[in-house]
């Protein structure tokens, strides 16, 4: 018989992990509706002179199913592809002038880009953190349609009749959006894995609370 034990450890991949403190994220808002990473002001920019930072609005964190917490990594966004801010951008080895043509110059030549299909397979057991209008959400960085990377996505009200219902994010790379709450696409059974978050008391300065997020665990 399989009682339920409280006693029983947790699964790794059921464990709660800390994405940082929330003054650490942007709070985006329907002012700058730029894509996720785009770099924004942030409330608290854990300086204390007046030199004013800006942060990306997202932050991307690896996840491997099962895996220790020593095994959880942020990764690293790469500004030059998200200032870029287009979806040809990704992954273009194409470079800006060849040798031969008119416009080639003495400059080192463009570390060659990740082509675009390695940028998406990478993406695996990726979640995407992000604020949006004082609401965290943790969500599946991968695109469930094509796999393009969400952190270019732009977030936005999903409203009827100028009443805001929920809160999606449009995929630029064929437009579709998803319902950040239930991971529902506007077209097709695509769904788009929603994370779970919680906000707790914070080791940072009064009032500021540190973001934890896990996979949603599955019922029964
Ligand atoms: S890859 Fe996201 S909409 Fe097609």
């Amino acid at each position: 018989m399989n009682f339920f034990n409280p006693f029983r450890a947790a699964k790794s991949d059921s464990e709660w992990f800390s994405v940082g403190l929330a003054s650490s994220f942007p709070d985006i808002d329907s002012d700058n509706l730029f894509n996720l990473a785009e770099p924004r002001l942030c409330d608290n920019p854990s300086s204390t002179s007046d030199v004013i930072i800006k942060v990306p609005g997202c932050r991307v964190f690896h996840v491997p199913l099962g895996s220790p917490a020593s095994q959880r990594t942020e990764v690293p966004l790469v500004l030059s592809d998200i200032m870029e801010g287009t979806t040809s951008d990704i992954g273009s080895s194409k470079p800006s002038s060849s040798p031969d043509s008119p416009n080639a110059t003495n400059h080192p030549p463009e570390p060659e880009k990740q082509p675009e299909e390695e940028v998406m397979r990478d993406l695996k057991d990726q979640v995407l953190v992000f604020q949006y209008k004082g609401k965290f959400h943790a969500i599946d960085h991968k695109c469930p349609h094509q796999s393009y990377p969400l952190s270019h996505g732009i977030p936005f009200d999903i409203e009827d009749f100028g009443i805001a219902l929920s809160a999606g994010i449009t995929c630029p790379k064929h437009g579709w959006s998803f319902d950040l709450f239930s991971g529902r696409a506007d077209r097709g059974n695509y769904r788009l894995k929603v994370w779970e978050v919680q906000l707790r008391d914070g080791t940072g300065s009064e009032g500021d609370k540190e973001v934890f997020v896990r996979r949603k665990q599955r019922m029964g």
